[in-house]
Protein backbone atom coordinates (compact mmCIF):
# COMPACT_ATOMS: atom_id res chain seq x y z
CA UNK A 1 0.00 0.00 0.00
CA UNK A 2 1.29 3.28 -1.16
CA UNK A 3 2.00 5.70 1.89
CA UNK A 4 0.36 9.31 1.33
CA UNK A 5 2.57 12.07 2.45
CA UNK A 6 0.92 14.05 5.39
CA UNK A 7 1.06 17.92 5.32
CA UNK A 8 3.07 19.59 8.26
CA UNK A 9 0.52 22.53 10.29
CA UNK A 10 2.09 24.05 13.00
CA UNK A 11 -0.66 25.78 15.81
CA UNK A 12 1.09 28.81 17.61
CA UNK A 13 -1.20 28.56 20.27
CA UNK A 14 -4.52 26.42 22.18
CA UNK A 15 -7.44 27.41 19.73
CA UNK A 16 -11.43 27.17 20.58
CA UNK A 17 -12.57 23.52 19.96
CA UNK A 18 -14.61 24.21 17.04
CA UNK A 19 -11.35 25.29 15.13
CA UNK A 20 -9.08 22.68 16.93
CA UNK A 21 -11.80 20.21 15.89
CA UNK A 22 -11.99 21.01 12.04
CA UNK A 23 -8.15 20.72 11.79
CA UNK A 24 -7.91 17.36 13.57
CA UNK A 25 -10.77 15.83 11.15
CA UNK A 26 -8.61 16.64 8.17
CA UNK A 27 -6.66 13.61 7.29
CA UNK A 28 -4.32 14.78 4.62
CA UNK A 29 -2.17 17.13 7.97
CA UNK A 30 0.05 16.00 10.82
CA UNK A 31 -0.94 18.91 13.13
CA UNK A 32 1.33 20.24 15.60
CA UNK A 33 0.12 22.50 18.35
CA UNK A 34 1.65 24.92 20.81
CA UNK A 35 -0.31 23.68 23.76
CA UNK A 36 -0.83 26.56 26.08
CA UNK A 37 -2.61 29.56 26.32
CA UNK A 38 0.60 31.69 26.76
CA UNK A 39 2.47 32.72 23.72
CA UNK A 40 5.35 30.82 22.51
CA UNK A 41 8.79 31.51 22.35
CA UNK A 42 10.67 32.65 19.23
CA UNK A 43 12.90 29.73 19.79
CA UNK A 44 9.97 27.16 20.49
CA UNK A 45 8.18 29.10 17.01
CA UNK A 46 10.90 28.43 15.01
CA UNK A 47 11.16 25.41 15.64
CA UNK A 48 7.84 24.57 15.15
CA UNK A 49 7.67 26.45 11.98
CA UNK A 50 11.08 25.04 10.29
CA UNK A 51 9.25 22.38 7.67
CA UNK A 52 6.15 23.15 7.84
CA UNK A 53 3.69 23.23 4.94
CA UNK A 54 0.88 25.96 6.57
CA UNK A 55 1.39 27.91 9.59
CA UNK A 56 -2.01 29.23 11.65
CA UNK A 57 -1.05 31.62 13.86
CA UNK A 58 -2.29 34.59 15.99
CA UNK A 59 -1.52 38.52 15.96
CA UNK A 60 1.20 38.54 18.73
CA UNK A 61 3.18 36.27 16.59
CA UNK A 62 5.24 38.30 14.46
CA UNK A 63 6.09 36.74 10.98
CA UNK A 64 9.29 37.92 9.78
CA UNK A 65 11.68 37.78 6.92
CA UNK A 66 14.01 35.68 9.38
CA UNK A 67 10.86 33.55 10.74
CA UNK A 68 10.21 32.74 6.86
CA UNK A 69 13.09 31.84 6.08
CA UNK A 70 13.53 29.40 8.99
CA UNK A 71 9.99 28.13 8.02
CA UNK A 72 11.75 27.18 4.54
CA UNK A 73 10.04 26.36 1.50
CA UNK A 74 7.45 23.95 2.35
CA UNK A 75 5.65 27.27 3.97
CA UNK A 76 2.82 27.24 1.47
CA UNK A 77 -0.08 29.06 3.69
CA UNK A 78 -0.40 31.52 6.38
CA UNK A 79 -4.00 31.79 8.31
CA UNK A 80 -3.97 33.97 10.86
CA UNK A 81 -7.01 33.86 13.55
CA UNK A 82 -7.51 37.58 13.00
CA UNK A 83 -8.81 40.78 10.75
CA UNK A 84 -5.99 42.23 11.40
CA UNK A 85 -2.26 41.52 9.54
CA UNK A 86 0.44 44.02 10.51
CA UNK A 87 2.03 41.35 12.35
CA UNK A 88 3.07 39.49 8.66
CA UNK A 89 5.81 41.11 7.12
CA UNK A 90 3.34 41.10 4.01
CA UNK A 91 6.22 41.69 1.03
CA UNK A 92 8.27 39.26 2.11
CA UNK A 93 5.38 36.76 2.07
CA UNK A 94 4.71 38.25 -1.21
CA UNK A 95 7.69 37.44 -2.77
CA UNK A 96 7.61 33.74 -1.44
CA UNK A 97 4.28 32.88 -3.29
CA UNK A 98 2.73 32.28 0.19
CA UNK A 99 -1.22 32.41 0.15
CA UNK A 100 -3.10 34.37 3.25
CA UNK A 101 -5.96 33.54 5.18
CA UNK A 102 -7.24 35.78 7.60
CA UNK A 103 -10.93 36.34 9.73
CA UNK A 104 -12.58 39.53 8.35
CA UNK A 105 -16.51 39.99 8.56
CA UNK A 106 -17.10 37.22 11.57
CA UNK A 107 -15.60 39.74 14.13
CA UNK A 108 -17.09 42.93 13.14
CA UNK A 109 -20.49 42.71 15.13
CA UNK A 110 -18.48 42.15 18.25
CA UNK A 111 -15.62 44.43 18.12
CA UNK A 112 -18.42 47.40 17.30
CA UNK A 113 -20.41 46.16 20.18
CA UNK A 114 -17.17 46.39 22.71
CA UNK A 115 -16.39 49.54 21.20
CA UNK A 116 -19.54 51.50 22.11
CA UNK A 117 -19.16 49.46 25.30
CA UNK A 118 -16.03 51.06 26.05
CA UNK A 119 -17.06 54.60 24.50
CA UNK A 120 -19.88 54.63 26.80
CA UNK A 121 -17.74 52.84 29.61
CA UNK A 122 -15.32 56.14 28.99
CA UNK A 123 -17.70 58.92 28.58
CA UNK A 124 -19.84 58.19 31.51
CA UNK A 125 -17.25 57.41 33.62
CA UNK A 126 -18.54 54.30 35.02
CA UNK A 127 -14.77 52.70 36.18
CA UNK A 128 -14.44 56.11 38.74
CA UNK A 129 -18.49 55.76 39.59
CA UNK A 130 -18.11 52.33 40.38
CA UNK A 131 -15.08 53.25 42.60
CA UNK A 132 -16.32 55.92 44.23
CA UNK A 133 -19.47 53.61 45.74
CA UNK A 134 -16.80 51.00 46.87
CA UNK A 135 -14.71 53.45 48.48
CA UNK A 136 -17.23 55.89 50.45
CA UNK A 137 -16.89 58.79 47.64
CA UNK A 138 -20.32 58.52 47.07
CA UNK A 139 -21.86 60.94 50.20
CA UNK A 140 -25.08 61.95 48.75
CA UNK A 141 -26.75 62.70 45.23
CA UNK A 142 -24.84 65.56 43.94
CA UNK A 143 -25.48 68.02 41.18
CA UNK A 144 -22.02 68.41 40.21
CA UNK A 145 -20.47 65.14 40.63
CA UNK A 146 -19.40 62.51 37.92
CA UNK A 147 -20.77 64.82 35.16
CA UNK A 148 -19.87 63.05 32.08
CA UNK A 149 -20.30 63.50 28.19
CA UNK A 150 -23.32 61.95 26.23
CA UNK A 151 -23.73 60.79 22.43
CA UNK A 152 -27.06 63.00 22.33
CA UNK A 153 -26.77 65.68 19.60
CA UNK A 154 -22.50 64.92 19.61
CA UNK A 155 -20.31 64.81 16.55
CA UNK A 156 -18.54 61.14 16.32
CA UNK A 157 -15.22 61.14 14.29
CA UNK A 158 -14.66 57.81 12.56
CA UNK A 159 -11.04 56.88 11.41
CA UNK A 160 -11.57 53.97 8.76
CA UNK A 161 -15.00 53.62 7.99
CA UNK A 162 -13.85 50.09 7.00
CA UNK A 163 -16.23 46.59 8.43
CA UNK A 164 -15.83 47.90 11.88
CA UNK A 165 -16.10 51.49 11.66
CA UNK A 166 -19.61 50.94 9.73
CA UNK A 167 -20.57 48.53 12.28
CA UNK A 168 -19.51 51.19 14.87
CA UNK A 169 -21.49 54.25 13.42
CA UNK A 170 -24.67 51.56 12.97
CA UNK A 171 -24.78 51.06 16.26
CA UNK A 172 -23.78 54.79 17.70
CA UNK A 173 -26.81 56.36 15.49
CA UNK A 174 -29.40 55.61 17.50
CA UNK A 175 -28.42 57.23 20.48
CA UNK A 176 -29.34 60.64 18.85
CA UNK A 177 -25.45 61.85 17.24
CA UNK A 178 -26.31 64.26 15.09
CA UNK A 179 -23.14 64.33 12.45
CA UNK A 180 -20.85 61.88 11.68
CA UNK A 181 -17.13 62.10 10.19
CA UNK A 182 -15.00 59.90 8.92
CA UNK A 183 -11.21 59.61 7.42
CA UNK A 184 -9.37 57.48 5.45
CA UNK A 185 -7.49 57.15 2.38
CA UNK A 186 -10.64 58.27 0.07
CA UNK A 187 -13.73 58.49 0.57
CA UNK A 188 -16.58 55.87 0.76
CA UNK A 189 -19.79 57.53 -0.58
CA UNK A 190 -21.50 54.27 -0.73
CA UNK A 191 -20.97 53.54 2.79
CA UNK A 192 -21.15 56.63 3.82
CA UNK A 193 -24.80 57.29 2.55
CA UNK A 194 -26.19 55.10 5.97
CA UNK A 195 -25.16 57.98 8.18
CA UNK A 196 -24.58 61.04 6.38
CA UNK A 197 -20.93 61.09 6.90
CA UNK A 198 -18.69 63.89 5.63
CA UNK A 199 -15.53 62.74 4.19
CA UNK A 200 -12.87 65.57 5.88
CA UNK A 201 -8.60 65.36 6.66
CA UNK A 202 -7.69 64.01 9.52
CA UNK A 203 -7.01 67.31 11.37
CA UNK A 204 -10.80 68.66 10.58
CA UNK A 205 -12.02 65.25 12.25
CA UNK A 206 -9.91 65.56 15.33
CA UNK A 207 -10.97 69.54 15.75
CA UNK A 208 -14.78 68.85 15.32
CA UNK A 209 -15.91 65.95 17.20
CA UNK A 210 -17.09 65.29 20.22
CA UNK A 211 -15.87 61.69 20.24
CA UNK A 212 -13.53 60.18 18.28
CA UNK A 213 -13.26 56.92 17.28
CA UNK A 214 -9.97 55.12 15.61
CA UNK A 215 -10.81 51.80 13.68
CA UNK A 216 -8.50 51.78 10.70
CA UNK A 217 -5.91 49.28 10.27
CA UNK A 218 -2.17 49.48 10.97
CA UNK A 219 0.28 50.31 8.16
CA UNK A 220 2.58 52.80 7.46
CA UNK A 221 0.38 55.94 6.73
CA UNK A 222 -1.25 54.98 10.24
CA UNK A 223 1.23 54.62 12.49
CA UNK A 224 1.36 57.16 15.01
CA UNK A 225 -1.37 58.99 13.53
CA UNK A 226 -2.79 59.96 16.57
CA UNK A 227 -0.28 62.67 18.24
CA UNK A 228 0.41 65.84 19.84
CA UNK A 229 -0.86 67.46 16.81
CA UNK A 230 -3.67 65.47 16.75
CA UNK A 231 -4.67 65.98 20.21
CA UNK A 232 -4.17 69.95 20.16
CA UNK A 233 -6.54 69.80 17.50
CA UNK A 234 -9.20 68.13 19.58
CA UNK A 235 -11.98 69.94 21.94
CA UNK A 236 -11.40 69.78 25.77
CA UNK A 237 -14.72 68.06 25.71
CA UNK A 238 -13.88 65.67 23.58
CA UNK A 239 -13.60 61.71 24.11
CA UNK A 240 -11.30 59.25 22.63
CA UNK A 241 -11.73 55.94 21.76
CA UNK A 242 -8.95 53.59 20.24
CA UNK A 243 -10.08 49.65 19.05
CA UNK A 244 -7.20 49.79 15.89
CA UNK A 245 -4.08 48.80 16.78
CA UNK A 246 -1.85 50.64 20.06
CA UNK A 247 1.09 51.74 17.39
CA UNK A 248 -1.77 54.03 16.03
CA UNK A 249 -1.27 55.97 18.96
CA UNK A 250 1.35 57.72 20.38
CA UNK A 251 1.10 57.06 23.78
CA UNK A 252 3.70 59.52 25.55
CA UNK A 253 1.70 62.53 23.50
CA UNK A 254 -1.71 61.02 24.58
CA UNK A 255 -1.00 61.14 28.62
CA UNK A 256 0.04 64.83 27.94
CA UNK A 257 -3.29 65.59 26.89
CA UNK A 258 -4.92 63.61 29.40
CA UNK A 259 -2.95 65.48 32.15
CA UNK A 260 -2.52 69.09 30.75
CA UNK A 261 -6.94 68.64 29.70
CA UNK A 262 -6.24 68.97 26.07
CA UNK A 263 -8.80 66.45 26.13
CA UNK A 264 -11.43 65.11 28.40
CA UNK A 265 -11.12 61.11 28.37
CA UNK A 266 -9.78 58.30 26.36
CA UNK A 267 -11.03 54.71 26.11
CA UNK A 268 -7.95 52.04 24.72
CA UNK A 269 -8.92 48.37 23.64
CA UNK A 270 -5.47 48.16 22.29
CA UNK A 271 -1.54 49.98 23.75
CA UNK A 272 2.06 49.53 22.50
CA UNK A 273 3.12 47.18 23.93
CA UNK A 274 0.99 44.35 24.76
CA UNK A 275 -0.33 43.92 27.69
CA UNK A 276 0.46 47.61 28.99
CA UNK A 277 3.49 46.80 31.75
CA UNK A 278 1.18 47.41 35.19
CA UNK A 279 3.24 50.51 35.85
CA UNK A 280 2.82 52.33 32.81
CA UNK A 281 2.06 56.47 33.40
CA UNK A 282 -1.66 55.67 31.47
CA UNK A 283 -2.70 53.57 33.89
CA UNK A 284 -2.86 56.55 36.94
CA UNK A 285 -5.16 58.12 35.48
CA UNK A 286 -8.76 58.45 35.74
CA UNK A 287 -9.73 59.67 33.13
CA UNK A 288 -7.89 56.72 31.26
CA UNK A 289 -9.64 53.40 30.70
CA UNK A 290 -8.03 50.52 29.08
CA UNK A 291 -9.56 47.17 28.45
CA UNK A 292 -6.87 43.83 27.27
CA UNK A 293 -7.72 43.75 23.41
CA UNK A 294 -11.01 41.79 24.00
CA UNK A 295 -12.61 43.59 20.92
CA UNK A 296 -13.85 39.90 19.26
CA UNK A 297 -13.69 38.11 22.89
CA UNK A 298 -16.82 36.22 22.87
CA UNK A 299 -17.40 32.59 22.74
CA UNK A 300 -18.97 32.65 20.04
CA UNK A 301 -16.92 35.16 17.94
CA UNK A 302 -13.90 33.33 18.86
CA UNK A 303 -14.99 29.88 18.12
CA UNK A 304 -16.01 31.46 14.83
CA UNK A 305 -12.77 32.78 14.03
CA UNK A 306 -10.97 29.34 14.67
CA UNK A 307 -13.38 27.68 12.51
CA UNK A 308 -12.37 30.25 9.33
CA UNK A 309 -8.64 30.36 10.40
CA UNK A 310 -9.18 26.26 9.89
CA UNK A 311 -10.77 26.32 6.69
CA UNK A 312 -8.98 29.02 5.30
CA UNK A 313 -5.81 27.08 6.15
CA UNK A 314 -6.92 23.41 4.65
CA UNK A 315 -8.50 25.42 1.85
CA UNK A 316 -5.03 27.05 0.33
CA UNK A 317 -3.24 23.72 1.68
CA UNK A 318 -5.45 21.56 -0.60
CA UNK A 319 -4.95 24.80 -3.29
CA UNK A 320 -8.30 25.36 -3.13
CA UNK A 321 -10.06 28.62 -2.92
CA UNK A 322 -9.95 29.89 0.78
CA UNK A 323 -12.71 31.01 2.30
CA UNK A 324 -11.51 34.40 3.48
CA UNK A 325 -8.21 35.13 1.29
CA UNK A 326 -6.28 38.15 1.72
CA UNK A 327 -5.24 39.65 -2.14
CA UNK A 328 -1.54 39.87 -1.70
P1 LIG B 1 -11.31 47.18 7.07
O1 LIG B 1 -10.23 46.82 6.11
O2 LIG B 1 -12.73 46.96 6.68
O3 LIG B 1 -11.17 48.71 7.49
C1 LIG B 1 -9.91 49.29 7.65
C2 LIG B 1 -10.10 50.77 7.57
O4 LIG B 1 -8.83 51.39 7.80
C3 LIG B 1 -10.62 51.26 6.23
O5 LIG B 1 -11.75 52.07 6.43
C4 LIG B 1 -9.48 52.09 5.71
O6 LIG B 1 -9.88 53.24 5.05
C5 LIG B 1 -8.81 52.52 6.99
N1 LIG B 1 -7.50 53.05 6.68
C6 LIG B 1 -6.49 52.48 5.98
N2 LIG B 1 -5.49 53.35 5.81
C7 LIG B 1 -5.88 54.50 6.42
C8 LIG B 1 -5.30 55.78 6.60
N3 LIG B 1 -4.08 56.04 6.09
N4 LIG B 1 -5.97 56.72 7.29
C9 LIG B 1 -7.18 56.45 7.79
N5 LIG B 1 -7.82 55.26 7.65
C10 LIG B 1 -7.16 54.31 6.97
O7 LIG B 1 -10.96 46.40 8.42
P2 LIG B 1 -11.88 46.09 9.67
O8 LIG B 1 -12.84 47.20 9.87
O9 LIG B 1 -12.39 44.71 9.57
O10 LIG B 1 -10.77 46.10 10.85
C11 LIG B 1 -10.04 47.27 11.11
C12 LIG B 1 -8.94 47.03 12.12
O11 LIG B 1 -9.49 46.88 13.41
C13 LIG B 1 -8.11 45.75 11.93
O12 LIG B 1 -7.11 45.93 10.96
C14 LIG B 1 -7.54 45.51 13.31
O13 LIG B 1 -6.31 46.18 13.44
C15 LIG B 1 -8.56 46.17 14.23
N6 LIG B 1 -9.31 45.20 15.02
C16 LIG B 1 -9.24 45.25 16.39
C17 LIG B 1 -9.96 44.39 17.16
C18 LIG B 1 -9.88 44.42 18.65
O14 LIG B 1 -10.01 43.37 19.26
N7 LIG B 1 -9.68 45.56 19.26
C19 LIG B 1 -10.85 43.37 16.56
C20 LIG B 1 -10.85 43.40 15.12
C21 LIG B 1 -10.12 44.29 14.40
P3 LIG B 1 -10.15 53.33 3.45
O15 LIG B 1 -11.61 53.43 3.38
O16 LIG B 1 -9.50 54.56 3.03
O17 LIG B 1 -9.60 52.10 2.86
C1 LIG C 1 -8.05 41.23 15.04
O1 LIG C 1 -8.70 40.27 14.61
O2 LIG C 1 -7.27 41.87 14.34
C2 LIG C 1 -8.26 41.63 16.47
O3 LIG C 1 -7.34 42.53 16.93
C3 LIG C 1 -8.48 40.51 17.41
O4 LIG C 1 -9.66 39.86 17.10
Amino acid sequence: MRRVRLMKVFVTRRIPPEGSAALARAADCEVEQWDSDEPISSEDLERGVAGAHGLLCLLSDRIDKKLLDTAGANLKVISTMSVGVDHLALDEIKKRGIRVGYTPDVLTDTTAELAVSLLLTTCRRLPEAIEEVKNGGWTSWKPLWMCGYGLTESTVGIIGLGRIGQAIARRLKPFGVRRFLYTGRQPRPQEAAEFQAEFVPVLQLAAESDFVVVACSLTPATRGLCSKDFYQRMKKTAVFINISRGEVVNQDDLYQALTSGQIAAAGLDVTTPEPLPTNHPLLTLKNCVILPHIGSATHRTRNTMSVLAANNLLAGLRGEPMPSELKL
